[in-house]
């Protein structure tokens, strides 16, 4: 495992669509890297960009790139072996509106400016699986609140996730910090719910990642909540 972990960064070095920025002048010097840049110099477009935090291997990142061309998606993750796969999916598949971003979310302030992103797609992904109290799970009022910075007036969060207390704590705090929770379900697959949204979204949420499939193998339960962030 070791040595193809070390194949896999060594690839991810060679990818156009790859950023692996050294973290250390982010975390003592506050500096940034590509902030409000990404569409002039990366994806040479003005369309909306869409980013997934904690993108595993970037089946969400990959697979929206692909049903929707003029909109361009990055995935953030830790680990650069497990974007690894979607990184090289999407070259072979010759995608150019497709990037990925190794960074921690708790420093995410570093990457995108004001305004900058369109929505956020949070699946199954929590930098703090053990933080009881809650208030640093990705889907927390404090993040809520930078991502509304960065998000545009009105910009759109997905959160797809098996946890239900992390569905619960969500539906509770989204309100509070001014969003509306435009779509909720607590059983995607199995209430129902698919058949009341629109199909391009369907066909989005059918996308099953590699946690989901461990997840639903032990019969939990999907959920997914769509919030709109305020009129800014
Ligand atoms: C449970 S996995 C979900 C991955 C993928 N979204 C999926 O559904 O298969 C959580 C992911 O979040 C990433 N992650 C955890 N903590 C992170 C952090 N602090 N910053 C960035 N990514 C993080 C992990 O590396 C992992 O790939």
């Amino acid at each position: 495992m070791a040595k193809d972990k070390l194949k896999r960064w060594a690839e991810n070095k060679t990818f156009p669509h790859v950023f692996e920025p050294n973290l250390m002048p982010i975390i003592r010097e506050n500096a940034t890297f590509m902030k409000g840049l990404w569409r002039e110099e990366f994806y040479k477009n003005n369309n909306p960009l869409v980013v997934e935090l904690g993108c595993g291997k970037g089946e969400y990142a990959v697979g929206q790139a692909e049903r929707n061309l003029d909109k361009n998606y990055l995935g953030v993750d830790v680990k650069g072996h497990r974007f690894h796969k979607g990184a090289k999916e999407s070259l072979e598949m010759g995608l150019t509106n497709v990037a990925f971003l190794r960074a921690r979310i708790e420093f995410i302030d570093a990457f995108f400016a004001d305004n900058e992103l369109d929505e956020i797609w949070l699946t199954f992904s929590d930098p703090m699986p053990n933080d009881h109290d809650g208030n640093r799970r990705i889907t927390s009022g404090f993040y809520m609140k930078r991502y509304e910075r960065m998000l545009k007036s009105e910009g759109i969060v997905h959160i797809k996730h098996d946890n239900p207390a992390l569905y619960e704590r969500a539906l509770r705090e989204i309100p509070l910090m001014g969003a509306e929770i435009v779509l909720h379900d607590d059983n995607i697959y199995e209430s129902g719910f698919l058949e009341t949204i629109d199909e391009k979204l369907k066909d989005v949420l059918e996308i099953r990642t590699f946690y989901e499939q461990m997840w639903l193998k032990e019969g939990r339960k999907i959920k997914y909540i769509q919030a709109r962030m305020p009129k800014k």
